[in-house]
This record gives structure tokens, C-alpha cells and sequence, in this order.
């Protein structure tokens, strides 16, 4: 871990694994950029898992913004950058906790995070009624953030839950699918998009026969696993994500179901793991904002600039973090590092067009991010693409005062 003060290398800060909870650096010996004379560091909170089932999401995030901002020559709006670093434990009694002392002890400028749905309720409520400091959002997919709990200072650059799973659910019906049953984590993602794949899927004309829910982060499925052997569903709609969607794929296909019952879900089923799932994920079909092989310039050279960086595959969670990291340097820049601006870096971040490795992304009036998803298909352990289901996709956002 590194001091606080001590300058660290390009290297250094592309790959310190910022892992424990209150953790601080810096970034000081980055290219420099005109600076502004005696301002002191931009101080960005992260409260993300580093520990856990979603630890490979947190720290895919962390490496996506550091990326970004090394890329910028390491300086937000010119000034130097300071990590103040939160394990998230995925503990939601311990979410207003955590973001008190980022926002009130630690005194961050920025808030970033999390990962989890229901933590991520608990901070939006927080935040939004502070009104400051602004809160982005890199991957919880709580439908609530941008719908009743939306805010002037709270910005989303990875999805509701809704946009990825909606579209997964007529996905299914075009492949011929008539019934179906779905299973997820007992909490708020895995029950939004369970909905929402659900209601696609019924409005083309399926059925699902039953919804099971696991308690998370349980990866107890051999019982869960027998009733759906025993329901024979055409077809199944999965969320789990990293450790726990590991050992759900694996699973599956040791039960024998994986040549029988053709298995969907949100793109969190396979992202990130899928080479860890071996020949069990192999032809597992999902929908999300990213698929490895989009054809853009950008997405190739964030690809490479991040296996070099790395050592290893980018993925739809490393991009939500570059993507962050883009959209703090374009508000900042706007201000030219003035933190207390936060209404002109707000309208800044609301009319920001940024050319993400996903495509070309947008924020809606609720500050959602708008986007398109793409149908994947698992080929030899990388998420390749198979067309676009949705171009342009913005959340609902019902109940936004903001839309
Ligand atoms: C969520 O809790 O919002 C979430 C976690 C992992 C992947 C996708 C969504």
C-alpha cells in the first residue's frame, strides 16, 4: 500500500491494488499537467468490494478509473489525485456508515460507487439529500437510483437493472422459448431483472412457471438445480455475477442441464468469469452493454491499453470504470479543478457525450446512462457479439423528479 505522500510511478499507480478499507494515495509523480498553484489534492472516495463473491467487480472498476486518469496524465482539472478507499463488504447496514465518514471524516470531493443494489439505495438517499459532493455510480444497477431516489448530484455510467434484462426476456421468446423459469439473488438486482426479463419474455407471449430466488450471497444451488430438472422450463433467466455466477454455470452444466434447458440471463452470468467457467459457459447467451469484441477504436484501444497495463482481459466492469474516470475529467476540466463548482460540473456531466469501449453513451434527464445492448454469445471464454437488441436505451425512470 502506498503512503499518502510518496510519489509513485505511472506503473505503480495502474496497479496498486487499493484493497484496504480507509486506504489512501496519491498520485504524484504522474505526467504533469498545468497545475493550479497550491490546490490541494481532488480527494475520490470509492466504495467498492474488494472482498467477496463481487471482489472481481470492485477491483475490475478501480483498474478501469485508474486507467482513465493515467491516460489524462494523472490530474483531475489539473490538480493531483487522491484515493481514499472503502471495502464495501457488500454490507448494506454498513453502507451509511461507510459513506458518512468518506463524505463527513474523510471530506472527499467525490463519491464513487458501489457495486450492490442495496447499498446503493442507502447511498443515494444519503447523498441526494446533501445535494453534494457528487455521487457516480459505476455499476449498482438499483432501478431506484435513477427513478425515485434520482438527484441533481448522482450520476450512473453503468445501467439500471432494468436496461440490460429487459431485453434478454424477448431475446428468449425469439429463440422459440414458451416457458420458462427464472432464478436470482434474493435482493434488489436480482429481483429487478428477474422482472424485467420476466415481463419481456410474457409480453412476447412465454411463460414463466416459477421464480426462485436464492439468498445472497448463497451459492448453495443443488436444490434450486433439481426443481428446475424437475419443472422442464424450455428455458432459464440467471442473474448471479462474479464468485456466485462462477459456481451457478458450473453447476448448471454438472447437473446435466446445460444440453437440456437453454440457459439466459443479464450479461453478469458469464462477464468477467467466463473463462473461469470453463466449456460450462460455452454458448451461453445473454444481453448487456458490452460485448469484448465490439469493432470501435475505442474499445480496441482500451482493450490493449489495459492487457498492457494489467496483464489481463478488460471487461464491462473495467469499462464502467474507465468510462467514470471520463466523465470526472470532463467535469473537472470544465472547471478547471475548482471542486466547489458543483452545479457548472453537474450540467457539464449531464450534456457529456463520451466515446465509451461499449459506443457512444449519453446521460438521460435523470442522469442514467443511455446506451446500447448488445445479445452475446460465449465463444471459446470471450463474450462475442451476436447483434444489437436495443439502440439507445434509457431507463424509464419513473418517479424522477429530475425527468
Ligand atoms: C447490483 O447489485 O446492482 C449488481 C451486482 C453485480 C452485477 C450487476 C448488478
Amino acid at each position: 500500500m502506498h503512503s499518502p505522500n510518496r510519489p509513485i510511478t505511472r506503473r505503480s499507480f495502474l496497479s496498486s491494488t487499493a484493497a484496504t478499507a480507509g486506504a489512501a494515495f496519491a498520485a504524484g509523480a504522474l505526467p504533469a499537467a498545468p497545475a493550479i498553484a497550491g490546490a490541494a489534492r481532488v480527494k475520490v472516495g470509492l466504495l467498492l468490494p474488494y472482498s467477496g463473491t463481487y471482489a472481481m467487480l470492485g477491483n475490475a472498476i478501480t483498474d478501469g478509473l485508474k486507467l482513465r486518469l493515467a491516460e489524462a496524465g494523472g490530474k483531475l482539472g489539473g490538480r493531483e489525485v487522491e484515493f481514499v478507499v472503502v471495502d464495501s463488504e457488500m454490507s448494506v447496514p454498513k453502507a451509511p456508515q461507510n459513506t458518512s465518514k468518506l463524505i463527513g471524516k474523510e471530506k472527499v470531493d467525490f463519491l464513487v460507487g458501489p457495486v450492490h443494489s442495496g447499498i446503493a439505495a442507502a447511498m443515494a438517499r444519503i447523498v441526494g439529500a446533501k445535494g453534494a459532493p457528487i455521487l457516480i455510480v459505476p455499476n449498482a444497477g438499483s432501478n431506484a437510483v435513477t427513478r425515485q431516489f434520482c438527484a441533481p448530484n448522482i450520476f450512473r455510467t453503468s445501467f439500471s437493472n432494468w436496461q440490460p434484462a429487459y431485453p434478454g426476456g424477448k431475446v428468449m421468446a425469439d429463440d422459440g422459448h414458451k416457458t420458462a423459469v427464472t432464478i436470482a439473488w434474493k435482493y434488489a438486482a436480482g429481483i429487478q431483472m428477474m422482472q424485467a426479463g420476466r415481463t419481456a419474455f410474457e409480453k412476447a407471449g412465454g411463460k414463466v412457471i416459477k421464480d426462485i430466488l436464492v439468498p445472497f450471497p448463497s451459492v448453495e444451488f443443488q436444490a434450486y438445480l433439481s426443481e428446475i430438472a424437475a419443472l422442464k422450463p424450455d428455458a432459464v433467466y440467471a442473474f448471479f455475477s462474479g464468485g456466485g455466477a462462477v459456481k451457478f454455470v458450473k453447476d448448471y452444466a454438472a447437473a446435466g442441464l446445460k444440453d437440456k434447458i437453454a440457459l439466459y440471463g443479464p450479461g453478469f452470468l458469464t462477464e468477467g468469469v467466463s473463462r473461469a467457467q470453463g466449456a460450462a459457459a460455452e454458448g451461453v447467451k445473454t444481453t448487456l452493454h458490452y460485448a469484448d469484441n465490439l469493432d470501435l477504436p475505442a474499445n480496441k484501444a482500451f482493450r490493449a491499453a489495459y492487457k498492457k497495463a494489467y496483464g489481463k482481459e478488460a471487461n464491462v466492469f473495467a469499462v464502467q470504470g474507465y468510462d467514470t474516470g471520463s466523465l470526472l475529467l470532463t467535469a473537472m476540466e470544465k472547471v478547471k479543478g475548482d471542486t466547489g463548482a458543483t452545479k457548472e460540473m453537474i450540467a457539464t456531466m449531464e450534456a457529456a457525450k463520451l466515446k465509451s469501449p461499449r459506443g457512444d453513451i449519453s446521460f438521460s434527464k435523470a442522469h442514467n446512462v443511455v446506451q446500447d445492448i448488445y445479445l452475446r454469445k460465449v465463444v471459446k471464454g470471450e463474450q462475442q457479439l451476436v447483434g444489437v437488441v436495443a439502440r439507445q436505451l434509457a431507463d424509464p425512470a419513473q418517479g424522477c423528479r429530475l425527468a
